[in-house]
């Protein structure tokens, strides 16, 4: 059988992205940060997705919490910036409900005139989290599903190798909004098929050596090794001639740039030099942004200064790349001519993504959008039938 492509029209409707709200962006976790973010007692990130915010923070025993960023009283938006610090406690700039770092409600101006107020039940409403080699994830929802350890513990060896835990931050976070469905953005970021032609840069620094890897529960990698033939491009040929030895990675790892990726929406790009998460973000339909944050360990040679600078012109580049060609995938998905493709071996990472949204919202196996106003029901009908009779034969 040909592996087909989602249908157009579930990267660019209202009702498809509610249906992905609630079976896949509240049920799956979602990279916040990580703890070299949230040093201090008070230290908090925020984190914002589809209409929730969430805030991680530091407590004065050192320990991280997680809640939803919203006022017990009458519902206030409690912290405004992305990352930030507060003194002790969080107090709403409303009406002055004040909460301490392990969200309990401690202080309510006027108390007296609230009859029977219980402020032991007023405290910040708990978010699950987890810490996994010092990055923090939440989940909004808790459907009983694997923890980030487990879904990661095919790669997790691997990772352990980089000593994520002891990363320090290198330069800020940062977004980019695109103009494409998230899935777009993560199809593409699942795939190296497109390497040769949409990144000249990456084929001549690895592209022939890509090796892909598609683990269950929706994890993989992608990756390749640095070549030994010089780059006729500047930054490349200067990076691969200055990237210094890191003596704690294995001989196949110091020379290697990897992709690791995580069901539905998130990445960590692993270079010897440094890593970054990268998160794709539902905004409206057909619409995204980019979520990301580099991480180094201290060093101060010369060379790996050097790296780091030149890495990230490379991958600035690629960035660039990538945006227009997503960009330019939205644009031909709203076309009237089309409604699906074949996927190649090569899309493997693609296909496993695929399937999984479409286990989790049934109505993706329609060819042409439901009428509008009935997508949730007739996802809902389709949820009942066995997974087979749901799809729709494509002819490709
Ligand atoms: S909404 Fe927060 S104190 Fe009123
Ligand atoms: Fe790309």
């Amino acid at each position: 059988v040909t592996w087909t492509t989602l249908p157009a029209w579930t990267y660019n409707n209202a009702e498809f992205l509610a249906l992905e709200k609630e079976a896949i962006f509240m049920r799956t976790w979602q990279i916040v940060g990580h703890v070299s973010e949230l040093k201090r007692p008070g230290d908090y990130l925020r984190f914002d997705l589809l209409g929730e915010s969430a805030i991680v923070l530091r407590d004065g025993e050192g320990k991280l919490k997680a809640f939803h960023n919203v006022c017990r009283h009458r519902a206030f938006r409690l912290l405004g910036s992305p990352e930030g610090h507060c003194d002790g406690l969080i107090r709403c700039r409303y009406h002055g409900f004040a909460y301490d770092l392990k969200g309990r409600l401690i202080a309510v101006p006027g108390e007296q005139e609230f009859d029977g107020i219980d402020k032991s039940k007023l405290g910040l409403v708990p978010i699950e989290m987890e810490v996994f080699l010092g990055f923090v994830f939440i989940r909004f929802a808790d459907d009983g599903g694997p923890r980030v350890a487990d879904l990661l513990a095919p790669f997790h060896d691997a990772l352990a190798h980089y000593r994520t835990e002891e990363m320090e931050p290198f330069g800020p976070t940062s977004t980019t909004g695109i103009r494409a469905d998230w899935k777009v953005a993560v199809d593409n970021n699942l795939e190296a098929y497109h390497v040769p032609i949409g990144h000249p840069g990456l084929q001549r620094l690895y592209g022939t050596t890509y090796t892909l890897e598609v683990q269950p529960l929706g994890v993989s990698r992608g990756g390749g090794t640095l070549r030994d033939q010089a780059s006729a491009n500047w930054s490349e040929r200067h990076y691969q001639k200055l990237l210094p030895d890191v003596a704690h990675l294995p001989a196949d790892r110091k020379r290697a740039w990897l992709y690791y990726s995580v069901f539905p929406n998130f990445a960590f790009d692993i270079y010897p030099d440094q890593i970054d998460f990268f998160q794709y973000l539902p905004l409206t339909p057909g619409r995204s942004m980019s979520r990301s944050r580099s991480f180094v360990h201290a060093d101060s040679r010369r060379e790996m200064r050097a790296a780091r600078y030149l890495n990230m012109r490379i991958n600035r580049q690629v960035t660039f790349e990538d945006v227009e060609l997503v960009e330019g995938v939205q644009l031909g998905l709203g076309s009237r001519s089309y409604h699906s493709g074949p996927l190649s071996r090569k899309e493997a990472r693609v296909h496993q993504f695929q399937e999984l949204i479409l286990k989790r919202i049934p109505v993706a196996a329609c060819i042409d959008p439901p009428e509008s106003g009935t997508v949730a029901a007739r996802n809902l009908q389709l949820a009942s039938m066995p997974a087979d009779a749901s799809r729709e034969s494509v002819a490709v």
